[in-house]
């Protein structure tokens, strides 16, 4: 594993008993758990890739840089199958421990281990502001040669020019090395990995509470008020 790479999973492995600690610490000011801005995030998946493919239920979902596994009791009573990979080997055993049906991996963060056009969807939550800048496209490349020809490629970033998200990066314990990426340069990424109708918008403008509000954010998207954003992009 290339050395930048191997600090960046050594660091995650120290997460394995305390990733969620170490989130709501940050958070905390907010009222809010990392638990809200899970599911909420992980609601808006599952739309965007019903509101592309018609159901979700056949689909086989990738989940790179997957953690603990924080989102995965979410998608798999919904899909046909979750995998997920990370360089973070502890992080990868835990949740193994927390969620038995998903196939996990470990790798290098160089080549994603599958073949070409696995999966249907592909998708990434604050996972590319970890990566060594110089290594993004290479990241996103990968997340597009193993997603099928008309699949997805999902990203969720932070927004970097949102004063709370910058003050919850500043303040998270494993964010020390995080270079955050603008929606410009999220699109650029999925463009530069070949994909068609990229397009980006604004996600938790308001507080992640379930119901009516996930769904009043969606008023907001065009605005760059959101402390997260989506970038979306379509596989040719
Ligand atoms: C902030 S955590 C996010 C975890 C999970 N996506 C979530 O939102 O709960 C970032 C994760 O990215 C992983 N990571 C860092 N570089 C990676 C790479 N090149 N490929 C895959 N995962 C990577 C880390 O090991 C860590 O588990």
């Amino acid at each position: 594993m290339d050395p930048q790479q191997q600090a960046i999973a050594e660091e995650f492995d120290r997460y394995r008993e305390s990733y969620d600690d170490a989130v709501n610490r940050a958070i905390a000011f907010s009222g809010q758990k990392v638990e809200s801005f899970t599911r909420a995030k992980a609601h808006d998946l599952l739309r965007t890739i019903a509101s592309h493919f018609g159901s979700q239920r056949e689909l086989n979902l990738l989940d790179v840089g997957c953690g603990i596994g924080n989102y995965h009791p979410f998608l798999t009573p919904v899909v046909g199958s979750v995998s997920a990979v990370d360089v973070s080997s502890a992080c990868i055993a835990k949740a193994k421990e927390r969620n038995p049906v998903v196939s996990y991996s470990v790798y290098d963060g160089d080549r994603l281990p599958y073949p070409d056009e696995k999966f249907d969807v592909a998708f990434c939550v604050c996972v590319i502001h970890h990566v060594p800048p110089g290594r993004w496209q290479q990241f996103v490349n990968e997340m597009c040669r193993v997603t099928r020809a008309g699949g997805l490629i999902v990203v969720y970033e932070h927004n970097p020019a949102h004063p709370l998200t910058r003050k919850v990066v500043h303040d998270c314990a494993f964010d020390r090395d995080a270079v955050l990426l603008t929606m410009a340069q999220s699109r650029a990424l999925l463009e530069g990995a070949g994909c068609a109708d990229v397009t980006t918008r604004s996600i938790l403008t308001l507080p992640p509470m379930a119901g009516l509000a996930e769904r009043l954010d969606g008023l907001f998207a065009r605005l760059p008020f959101g402390s997260q954003y989506r970038a979306l992009g379509r596989v040719t």
